[in-house]
């Protein structure tokens, strides 16, 4: 028999409830603020990104920043690249950071140091998967969707080289 390249760890249908789920809190905690900017970490975290904003009960603005690990493999370098997070006005602003997964956590905490010297309003960080037995920096996330164990996981925007972001759920990816 075949195998297939990746085994199914969170079905479509739990994604789906979850991340509505999680734009209710997001919502509920928020309420009354007059715009939210939602910075999308691209790649991995655009499906997420927009699926939740449209359960999302507040006025928001969307903007998008790329991070990304010097080097190949698969576990971050922790010489992380940011682009595109100069450009957009943050001052003032109450900010969501949305981001794919929460592994060592040097992604993160390199991107909301960055962020912060913009002096945004506030700040909070919603992840969609978490690693925490993987952490090497201090840092939590503000909203998590699931908390997995440590496997390499594809799908829903999260990729291996590029490949399976288009799955509508996460897998594990059989290697
Ligand atoms: P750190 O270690 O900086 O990692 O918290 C966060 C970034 O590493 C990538 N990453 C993964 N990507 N499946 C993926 O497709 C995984 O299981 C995985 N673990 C970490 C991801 O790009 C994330 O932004
Ligand atoms: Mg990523």
């Amino acid at each position: 028999m075949m195998t297939l390249p990746q085994k199914e760890l969170i079905s479509a249908e739990r994604l789906q409830e979850r991340v509505a789920e999680l734009a209710r809190e997001i919502s509920d905690d928020l309420e009354g603020i007059d715009l939210l900017t939602v910075v999308c970490v691209l790649k991995g975290a655009f499906i997420f990104t927009a699926d939740l904003v449209r359960h999302l009960t507040l006025p928001c603005r969307i903007e998008f920043i790329r991070a990304s690990s010097y080097g190949e493999g698969r576990t971050s370098s922790g010489k992380v690249k940011l682009e595109h997070h100069e450009t957009i006005e943050l001052e003032g602003k109450h900010v969501l950071l949305v981001e794919d997964i929460l592994d060592t956590g040097r992604t993160l905490s390199r991107i909301v140091a960055e962020l912060e010297q913009q002096r945004p309003a506030s700040m909070r960080v919603c992840a969609l998967l978490d690693k925490p037995s993987r952490r090497s920096v201090l840092f939590e996330a503000n909203y998590t969707g699931f908390t997995i164990p440590d496997h390499f996981v594809v799908g829903y925007g999260l990729d291996a080289d590029e490949r399976y972001r288009e799955l509508p759920f996460i897998a594990i990816e059989n290697r």
